[in-house]
Parts: C-alpha cells; sequence; structure tokens
C-alpha cells in the first residue's frame, strides 16, 4: 500500500465568525489538497459563503487560523491572499457591465511595476507594453477554453447568466490561481452550461493541478464534479467522505437533504 501524502492547498483550523448573537461558524477545520475539487454544501445559512469571505480575506474570523499554501494568512489581506494565487468567484455575478468580455478579463491585471528608481521608471513603458500583451495573449487563451472567444468583443451587461458566469470564470483564470474559490457557480445554469462548467473546472485539475473549492446547491453537479465532499450544518461540519460516502451518510440525509433515516 503506499501512502499519499497530499499537500494542502488551504488549511483551516477551528475557524469561529459570529454576528451579534448568531454563530455563523462554530470551530470549523477544513482541508483543500493540491489538486482536487472539494465541494462544500448545506442548507441556506449553513455558513458557506461567510466561510469563503473568511478564506478570501474580505472577514477576519473571531477565531481560527487559515493557511494558504502552507502559510499562515491568516491576518492577510484578501490583496495579499490574491497575490498568493487565491481567486474566486461570486454568488452573484460581479462583472464590470460597461465593459467588453475580453476587458473584464484584462483589469484584473495588476501593474506590479514602480518603485524601483529612476531606472525601472525608464523602461517601465516597454516592460509594461510587455506585460500588456502576454496578458492579452493569456486572456485569449483563456477565452478559448472557456469557449467565449466568439463573444470577446460583446459588453458584459447584456449576456445571459450561463455566459456571464463562465467570463467570471475566466476572469478568475487569467492569473493562473493555484486556489479557486467559486460560490455557486452551477445557479442558474441550465444542464448543458453546468455541464459544460464542470468541464471546465475538471479540466483546470487535471492540466493545471489548480486546487477548487466549490459552494453548490445543485447536489447532482456537486457529485458529478467533485473528489471529495464537506457538509456544512449550522456552522459546523457535519461529515466529510467522497460522493458516494456523502450520499450513503444517514446523518448528512436527515441534516441537509431533508429526509429521514
Ligand atoms: N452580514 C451578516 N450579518 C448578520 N448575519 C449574517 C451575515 N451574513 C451571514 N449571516 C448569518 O450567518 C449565517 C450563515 O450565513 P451564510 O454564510 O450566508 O450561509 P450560506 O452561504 O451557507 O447560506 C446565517 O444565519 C446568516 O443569516
Ligand atoms: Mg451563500
Amino acid at each position: 500500500m503506499t501512502v499519499d501524502i497530499k499537500n494542502k492547498a488551504l488549511d483551516l483550523t477551528d475557524i469561529g465568525v459570529r454576528f451579534g448573537g448568531i454563530s455563523a461558524l462554530d470551530g470549523v477545520s477544513l482541508q483543500l489538497y493540491e489538486g482536487e475539487i472539494c465541494g462544500l454544501i448545506g442548507a441556506n445559512g449553513a455558513g458557506k459563503t461567510t466561510l469563503f469571505d473568511v478564506i478570501s480575506g474580505v472577514r477576519l474570523a473571531d477565531r481560527g487560523k487559515v493557511q494558504l499554501n502552507g502559510q499562515d494568512a491568516t491576518a492577510w489581506s484578501s490583496h495579499r491572499r490574491a497575490r498568493s494565487g487565491l481567486r474566486r468567484t461570486f454568488q452573484r455575478v460581479q462583472l464590470f457591465g460597461w465593459l467588453s468580455v475580453e476587458e473584464n478579463l484584462l483589469v484584473a491585471t495588476e501593474w506590479r511595476g514602480g518603485n524601483g528608481g529612476v531606472l525601472a521608471d525608464l523602461v517601465a513603458p516597454i516592460a509594461r507594453r510587455r506585460l500588456e500583451n502576454e496578458r492579452r495573449q493569456r486572456a485569449g487563451e483563456v477565452l478559448e477554453r472557456c469557449g467565449l472567444s466568439s463573444i470577446r468583443n460583446e459588453r458584459a451587461a447584456g449576456l445571459p447568466i450561463g455566459t456571464a458566469r463562465l467570463v467570471e470564470l475566466a476572469r478568475a483564470l487569467v492569473d493562473q490561481p493555484s486556489v479557486l474559490l467559486l460560490d455557486e457557480p452551477a445557479s442558474g445554469l441550465d444542464h448543458g452550461e453546468a455541464d459544460r462548467f464542470g468541464d471546465i473546472v475538471r479540466s483546470l485539475r487535471d492540466d493545471e493541478g489548480t486546487s477548487v473549492l466549490l459552494v453548490e446547491h445543485d447536489v447532482g453537479f456537486v457529485m458529478d464534479n467533485v473528489d471529495r465532499i464537506v457538509v456544512l450544518h449550522l456552522g459546523r461540519v457535519l461529515a466529510t467522505g467522497t460522493p458516494e460516502e456523502i450520499r450513503n451518510n444517514p446523518a448528512v440525509a436527515e441534516a441537509y437533504l431533508g429526509v429521514s433515516a
């Protein structure tokens, strides 16, 4: 028997968040291993979005520890976490409506120049142009991968939800994230669109080794696309296992699927 020691892309320990009298997260520990897709499921109000906020750094937990790619990121800003390879998409799609699909990908660029003295300032325009070209090329590749090349010049505002979700995914991919958080990516998609979305996410795992944590209500989508599932219930981890194990777990059936075992 071989022992598979996997690195953790994300390691959450004993995360707690309170909103007034409500305990939204109460001692959540969760690992996302490198190169896996993990589904996070649970009824409305279970704490899924709050946990995403804590991971991405838009909300600091009241207690607990967040490790990202082996580093203690608990006190890091969301910017710092993004620079360390973390990207997310939102439950409600957040695109720049007045920009084109391609421009939505390009604005994600962060100019890393400056602070390099006079010489750096002199060569900055050249370096910047080269970076911009690289970025445009990378955006083109991502648009292709997500099947969006033909609508690259369309305004984001008028897009149907299925396409808008793909654009948001594409934007998250331009910087080749090591860890990707997807908040209800299949919401509003028809079966065909959800299948295509799932195909792209699995290809990211397989081709680029991206680690993906996804929150999703559509249990079928989760079962089809993830390696492992964590079930949240009232701010706590109720169960962790393979899709098969979760499907056959009576406590999950009762608490989440609303079925009495
Ligand atoms: N900004 C907030 N202020 C007060 N309570 C909140 C806030 N955000 C979430 N909650 C509460 O925290 C709990 C978890 O919410 P949430 O993380 O949105 O759950 P989920 O995404 O699983 O539906 C719920 O009881 C919710 O009402
Ligand atoms: Mg939510």
